[in-house]
C-alpha cells in the first residue's frame, strides 16, 4: 500500500507560527502535528510515503527523512489549486496500487489498521456541529451515497476527516485527471470531494468509518485545546528544586526551569528556558526563553525571548490591578 500526504498549504489562520514553520511542524504536547500522523502510519509498513509540499516543504522534507525510515517521496505542488490537484500530481506517475490518503494538517486518533480493512473503498467520518466547513456524506444502506463540498445546508453532519482508503488508485486517478481537464472547481478549487462524488455516481461503495478522535489543530484556540487531550497521555515530569509542577505538562530534553510554577496543560519544547515564570495552558517552542512572566492560554514561538517587567507594590484595601 501507498500512502499520499498532502502537505503544501500555508497556514494562515495560524500566523504568526506559519510564518517560520509549515503547519505540519508545529509543536503540540512535545511531538509535532506530523508525527502523531506519521507514528501510526510507520506501524502499517507502507511501501511508500509520498507527501505533497509546497509552503515550506523543505522543512517537512528534512522532518521527514530525518525521523522516518519508511520510503518517503516528495512532490512539489506548484500551484496551490486545492487538494483534488494536490492528489492529481502526486498520482501522476503512480501504477494502480491499494492506497490510503492522509490530510497532512489533522491528527487523527483511530485505528488505521482497522480502517484499510473496513472496505475496499472507505471514508475516515465524523460527526461535526458545524457541517459547512467540511466535506458532508450522506449514508444509504450502509455506504456512502452522496458527498458535497462544504454544503450552504448540509443534510448531514457526517463530515469527511481526511482520511481516505481506495483498493485500486486508478478508479481515484482517472477521476481527478477529468476534474483537472475539464476545469471544474467548486468554491474556486479542485476537490478531492468532487473527484469522490464522481466515483460514487459511477457506482464506487465506499464504506462508511467512524473515527474515534479528530483533533483540529486550526487555530490557536483548538491547538491549545489538542494540547491539553494529548498532555493527558505524557508521563509526570522529575520533581524540579525551587519549582512547583502542576500535571499534566511536558517537559522536552534541556529545559531549564527555576523558580516557576508550570501547568497544568503546559508543553515546553526542547531547550526552553523558564525563570521566576507562571506558566498555564501553554505551547512555549523550541529555545524559547521566558523570565519573570505570568502567561496562560499562549503560544510562543521558537526562540522568542519573553522578559517581564517586575513590579514591587505596597497597596491599600480594595486596589483593582489588570493589564500588564
Ligand atoms: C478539506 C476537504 C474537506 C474535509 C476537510 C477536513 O477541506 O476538502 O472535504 O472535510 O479537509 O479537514 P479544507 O480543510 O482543506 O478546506
Amino acid at each position: 500500500m501507498k500512502v499520499i500526504i498532502p502537505a503544501a498549504g500555508v497556514g494562515t489562520r495560524l500566523k504568526p507560527h506559519t510564518l517560520t514553520l509549515p503547519k505540519p511542524l508545529l509543536h503540540i504536547g512535545g511531538k509535532t502535528i506530523l508525527d502523531y500522523l506519521l507514528e501510526p502510519v510507520t506501524e502499517l509498513d507502507p511501501e511508500e510515503v509520498r507527501f505533497v509540499i509546497g509552503y515550506k516543504g523543505d522543512m517537512i522534507k528534512e522532518h521527514v527523512e530525518k525521523n522516518y525510515s519508511f520510503n518517503s517521496t516528495f512532490v512539489v505542488q506548484d500551484e496551490l489549486l486545492g487538494l483534488g490537484y494536490a492528489l492529481h500530481i502526486a498520482l501522476r506517475d503512480v501504477a494502480n496500487t491499494p492506497l490510503m490518503v492522509l490530510l497532512g494538517d489533522t491528527i487523527i486518533e483511530s485505528d488505521l489498521k482497522k480502517f484499510i480493512r473496513a472496505g475496499k473503498y472507505a471514508l475516515g467520518l465524523r460527526q461535526v456541529p458545524d457541517p459547512q466547513r467540511f466535506g458532508i456524506a450522506e449514508l444509504d444502506d450502509g455506504y456512502v451515497s452522496h458527498l458535497i463540498e462544504k454544503p450552504k445546508e448540509p443534510k448531514s453532519n457526517l463530515a469527511l476527516i481526511g482520511l481516505y482508503y481506495f483498493e485500486e488508485s486508478d478508479s481515484l486517478k482517472l477521476e481527478l485527471q477529468k476534474l483537472v481537464e475539464s476545469g471544474k472547481t467548486t468554491r474556486g478549487e479542485i476537490q478531492l470531494t468532487d473527484a469522490l462524488a464522481r466515483m460514487i455516481a459511477n457506482g464506487t461503495k465506499f464504506t462508511p468509518f467512524e473515527v474515534e478522535g479528530w483533533f483540529d489543530c486550526g487555530k490557536k484556540e483548538t491547538m491549545l485545546s489538542t494540547n491539553r487531550h494529548f498532555l493527558k497521555k505524557v508521563p509526570v515530569p522529575e520533581r524540579i528544586q525551587d519549582s512547583v509542577i502542576i500535571p499534566p505538562v511536558y517537559v522536552g530534553d534541556d529545559v531549564s526551569i527555576e523558580k516557576s510554577v508550570i501547568g497544568p496543560n503546559v508543553s515546553l519544547a526542547r531547550g526552553a528556558v523558564i525563570k521566576h515564570s507562571i506558566i498555564s495552558d501553554s505551547i512555549i517552542g523550541r529555545d524559547a526563553r521566558v523570565e519573570d512572566m505570568v502567561i496562560q492560554e499562549s503560544i510562543v514561538g521558537r526562540e522568542v525571548v519573553l522578559k517581564g517587567r517586575k513590579k514591587i507594590l505596597n497597596i491599600g484595601d480594595s486596589t483593582e490591578i489588570s493589564g500588564c
